[in-house]
């Protein structure tokens, strides 16, 4: 990113803690809900199986654009599968860059080519060691692996969901982190309950020791990307959600946060740690501020 638009980027966040303002800064748009994969957690894969044609996800995108929103992320179902009009996903970040977003990142499963120069951080599900992600993910982890040894580049952030079936392999993930030169860091969210999804969230006492675990890691000199004082707050369970900073926009609808937002309860049992940051950030937390400053400069 450059200096003049992480300028930009902390006066917005001046501006939002003065006045209270709750305008977005982050939008993503979901480019497609279809996906190869199945994983255990997931309960947005495969519903209405449409590839959102290119020419909406631009008008979205300059929607976004004159909205304020300068930090966006590609998403999906599987981000990497969606193609349209002889487009894929490098010719999106490109129309993107034109726009004038100053930061454009995707998320995927890492089954499909990993070299995407293009983006500034690939955010890449990897739910555990190689058992624990394959239990959770299908036969997929050595598919993901290899892709990531042929990735030119290291904008490569390790996306794992914490649940019941992983979350004693934190460590591993971590090394693989740390010592995989195509990885840049890694970044935690906790499972979120979706109907038929309970049986993977952690008690509190698990929370309280995945915490423990990561903060250690922290210690360590892992590059994770998460607050540490987000953390404590997650277990804590008091911030504001839904996050206004953030919009989610599929097929033309929009949802404040995430297309979560919708389930009657879930956001009480969030476990999306981006919306606990956003959250204690735009509330003009000093502490989240900080560690955001430290953190963004260190890895984006
Ligand atoms: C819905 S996927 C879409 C992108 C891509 N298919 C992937 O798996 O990375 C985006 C992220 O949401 C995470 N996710 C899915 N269900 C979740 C849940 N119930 N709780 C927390 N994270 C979840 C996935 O693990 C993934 O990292
Ligand atoms: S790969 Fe992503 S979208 Fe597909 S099922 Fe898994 S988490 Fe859901
Ligand atoms: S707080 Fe946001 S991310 Fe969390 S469940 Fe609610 S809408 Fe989804």
């Amino acid at each position: 990113m450059k200096k003049r638009d992480f300028l930009k980027l902390a006066l917005f966040g001046i501006k939002t803690i003065i006045f209270k303002e709750k305008k977005p800064i982050l939008g993503t748009i979901i480019l497609t809900d279809y996906c190869n994969l199945h994983c255990k957690h997931c309960a947005v894969n495969n519903i209405s199986k449409v590839m959102n044609p290119y020419e909406n996800i631009v008008e979205e995108m300059n929607n976004f654009y004159n909205k304020g929103i300068r930090i966006l992320f590609f998403c999906g179902g599987e981000t990497l599968l969606w193609e349209h009009s002889g487009k894929n996903i490098r010719d999106l970040i490109k129309k993107a860059r034109e726009i004038g977003f100053y930061i454009v990142n995707i998320v995927t499963n890492g089954t499909i080519d990993l070299d995407i120069k293009e983006a500034d951080v690939i955010f890449l599900s990897i739910d555990g060691d190689r058992q624990a992600h394959n239990s959770i993910r299908g036969d997929t982890f050595d598919t993901i692996m290899n892709n990531v040894s042929k990735a030119n580049n290291s904008n490569i952030c390790i996306y794992m969901a914490i649940n019941k079936l992983n979350y004693k392999t934190i460590p591993e993930v971590c090394s693989l982190a740390k010592e995989n030169p195509n990885i840049n860091s890694i970044s935690f969210n906790f499972h979120t309950p979706y109907e038929g999804t309970e049986y993977l969230s952690l008690t509190s006492d698990e929370k309280r020791e995945t915490i423990h675990t990561i903060k250690n890691m922290m210690k360590e000199d892992t590059p994770i990307f998460n607050l540490p004082c987000a953390l404590d707050e997650y277990l804590k369970n008091n911030w504001e959600r839904p996050c206004c900073q953030c919009i989610v926009s599929e097929n033309n609808k929009r949802y404040i946060c995430g297309r979560c937002v919708e389930i009657e309860g879930l956001c009480n049992e969030c476990g999306y740690l981006f919306a606990v940051e956003f959250s204690m950030l735009f509330d003009g937390n000093v502490k989240a501020i900080f560690q955001m400053l430290k953190t963004y400069l260190k890895y984006v």
